[in-house]
């Protein structure tokens, strides 16, 4: 048999794709779904101010369509996502009045979202992402928490809130902490902190999504395998949710003049070494269940638009015209080798 990912890796984790409906429509990216990836999550069909964008109209003709796909596949969907500072709709936080909401509302408003959410897509969904970047160590207040309208309004309480609530609107389906840069440094501590704070809490968390937005030359393996363990040892699932390898090193901000003109061959390497190396130490781990890429191929991906507005990137698996890069085939080969071992 002609082995995808999926299938090779199928009793390790999920291979799984961020998707809009454009890219479900095209062929090629359906082709390619149907081969190598059992997961999918809607790239912003779910986002709050995408799905519900004025208190009483809800716009889930796209995400119903995401749905319906996985549905008629048999493809799980990640719930992505709930409570986040980017992609809010102006109503969620001002009162009829205008002004500022008060605390109560916006628990009222945000267990109304979550009641609909899980009544709409409860059966094809597998892990909602409840809570996503609320950590920002950078610029956020001494407990490590991003100063975002949800916190300065709901404080604490509301993460806890969310967590609950979706427990009880979707009794059967893993709930997730999402964020970037977690893998690592304060933002791994901060992050574990507020974690291990809510499951004593008994509030029910059973993941972390560790965003993977990293580049050709990092993370290294013992970044990888230092967050998993620690993650894991706090007894939390760990999915990869959104990885892309940028062809740029983080601190790469050259002008869109000077970009590359397509990818260079040892930036290729290296690139591939790097999706080798975090399959490879994913799969030593049972904690983790799900490697998720940010997009399909290459001709659609956000970092085409960041942090460089308008400079290419090829972060992806699949090339621009949705041909396999080698390291696919590689791939394929490791999750079949430690299937049979
Ligand atoms: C964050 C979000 C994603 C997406 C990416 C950038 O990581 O979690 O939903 O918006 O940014 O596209």
């Amino acid at each position: 048999m002609d082995y995808g990912l999926k299938d090779a890796w199928q009793h390790i984790f999920r291979i799984g794709a961020a998707v809009s409906v454009k890219i479900l429509e095209d062929q090629k990216a359906d082709k390619i779904i149907g081969r190598h990836f059992s997961s999918l999550t809607p790239e912003n069909a779910m986002k709050f101010g995408v799905i519900h964008p004025e208190e009483y109209r809800w716009n889930r003709a796209e995400m119903d369509s995401i749905a319906n796909y996985a549905r008629k596949k048999n493809i799980a969907l990640r719930g992505h996502t709930i409570v986040w500072h980017n992609q809010t709709p102006s109503w969620l936080f001002l009162s009829d009045t205008g002004e500022t909401v008060s605390k109560n509302e916006l628990f009222k408003r945000l267990e109304e979202h979550i009641s609909l959410l899980a009544k709409h897509y409860n059966d094809t969904v597998y892990v909602w992402d409840v809570l996503n970047e609320v950590i920002d160590t950078d610029n956020g207040d001494s407990n490590g928490f991003r100063l975002s309208p949800w916190y300065k309004i709901g404080g604490r309480e509301i993460y806890e809130f969310a967590f609950r609530c979706m427990k009880e609107a979707s009794p059967g389906t893993k709930l997730f902490y999402n964020d970037y840069n977690i893998e690592n440094g304060e933002k791994l501590e901060a992050t574990l902190r507020f974690l291990s704070g809510l499951l004593d809490a008994g509030v029910p968390v059973h993941g972390v999504g560790i965003q993977g937005h990293w580049y050709y030359n990092y993370p290294d393996g013992q970044i990888l395998r230092n967050a998993i363990e620690r993650y894991a040892a706090l007894g939390l699932e760990v999915e990869f949710t959104e990885l892309d390898i940028s062809a740029y090193e983080f601190n790469d901000k050259r002008i869109v003049s000077e970009y590359f003109p397509s990818m260079p061959e040892d930036r290729h390497q290296q690139q591939a070494e790097r999706y080798k190396e975090i399959f490879r130490i994913a799969a030593n781990y049972p904690a983790v269940k799900n490697i998720t890429t940010w997009g399909i191929a290459d001709n659609h991906t956000w970092l085409d638009n960041f942090p460089v507005p308008g400079r290419k990137n090829w972060p992806l698996l699949f090339d621009q015209e949705y041909r396999e890069k080698e390291v696919v085939s590689v791939l394929v080969e490791t999750g079949l080798r430690l299937r049979d071992c």
